[in-house]
């Protein structure tokens, strides 16, 4: 792995050169002082006895001084900053994640050290918000699977009964499809998403037709605008346009995107895909003119499991937007939204050539 470069005027020694040469020089002075004081007391005609303790007492100063000037720098430059990090360490190696240390200079001072203790504070805070979604992502998960099979069970129970009619077992067979169906996807997007949170999918990257697959996937809501009696758009405006992406991971985006729109457009709406290109740049636009969103809910569509619009949440299990997010950021693209309510939503993705 490439090692991020740090400034090289944080890498500077604590202890530099210019350190040790003031120690060699205060110490030639220290001896100058020494002659100068046995030439003196010499001079005075002090006695030998005196001469030998005032040298002693002198230099036992001296050593005393310096001793005492080391240590203190050694704590103040190390010591201390590595007590504190080794305490904020213990912490997180205990599940406390909000352990911090301060640096030690200002920010347009800082050494190695700080640099170290800055990334120190990056990483307690990573681990922390990675907690927080995991616990999250499984509070989530429980109560997404709970659902359908609480659904599962009772219409099971009504199919034991003696008295049911031959619609009610249709119709609870039904439900027990469905709500299969519902299991299946939802543990379907978990194992995609898990994929690709972790990088085992590696995107395999290929040139390929975008506008193709595009045509591709508005082919497969076909039935859902007839049914909708919906007004489906199409304007792809290059005939043929080459990406570098996945080939397999991008229709999941696509796909997204439009059955979305289709979901959350009512009978008589209409809804839109536009491609086209410019600057090296192709912009795909997905808009509808269906319920749209509001501030709050624009902020945490791509978040695991958000659903704004609860009113169509049997239909999916707000994963979808998240999965998009995620394979765009795999192929370096860029996912945008406008949206207002009561008046439609317009998602934009911008991919490279
Ligand atoms: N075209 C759209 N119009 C209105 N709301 C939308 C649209 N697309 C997404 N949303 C909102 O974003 C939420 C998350 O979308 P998504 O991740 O695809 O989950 P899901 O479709 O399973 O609900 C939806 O529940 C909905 O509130
Ligand atoms: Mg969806």
């Amino acid at each position: 792995m490439k090692r991020p470069k740090i400034a090289k005027k944080a890498m500077g020694s604590r202890f530099p050169k210019s350190f040790f040469w003031g120690y060699f020089v205060a110490l030639l002075l220290i001896s100058g002082v020494h002659i100068a004081l046995l030439l003196g007391m010499q001079e005075a005609h002090f006695n030998d006895i005196i001469i030998v303790h005032v040298i002693l007492a002198f230099w036992a100063l001296v050593a005393g001084g310096l001793t005492l000037y080391t240590r203190i720098q050694v704590r103040k430059t190390y010591e201390i900053p590595m007590q504190r990090l080794a305490e904020a360490t213990a912490r997180i190696a205990k599940g406390d994640f909000s352990a911090r240390v301060a640096p030690l200079n200002k920010k347009s001072d800082f050494d190695y050290l700080d640099v170290m203790i800055e990334d120190f504070n990056k990483m307690a805070e990573e681990l922390g918000s990675i907690e927080t979604l995991r616990v999250d992502f499984f509070s989530n998960v429980s109560h997404e699977i709970k659902t359908p099979i609480a659904v599962i069970q009772n219409a099971a129970e009504v199919l034991k009964r003696q008295d049911v009619n031959e619609v009610q077992r249709k119709e609870n067979i039904d439900t027990i499809t469905s709500a299969a169906k519902k299991l299946n996807t939802l543990i379907t997007n978990i194992l995609k998403l898990n994929k690709l949170e972790n990088q085992s999918i590696t995107p395999h990257v290929s040139s390929f037709d975008v506008c193709e697959q595009l045509v591709q996937s508005a082919i497969l809501f076909e039935n859902v605008w007839e049914e909708k009696g919906i007004e489906f758009e199409a304007d792809i405006a290059d005939e043929r346009k080459k990406i570098v992406a996945d080939e397999e991971l991008m229709p999941l985006l696509w796909n997204n995107l439009l059955s979305n729109a289709f979901k959350f457009t009512e009978k008589g709406g209409t809804v839109s895909l536009r491609e086209y290109s410019e600057n090296g740049k192709i912009y795909v636009i997905v808009e509808d003119s269906g319920c749209g969103m509001d501030e709050q809910t624009t902020k945490h569509i791509f978040d695991k499991f958000y659903q704004g619009d609860t009113s169509h949440s049997t239909e999916g299990n707000g994963l979808g937007l998240a999965l998009a997010m995620r394979v765009l950021q795999l192929s370096g693209g860029t996912i945008s939204v406008e949206s207002s309510p009561g008046v439609g939503t317009k998602f934009t993705v911008i991919l490279n050539e």
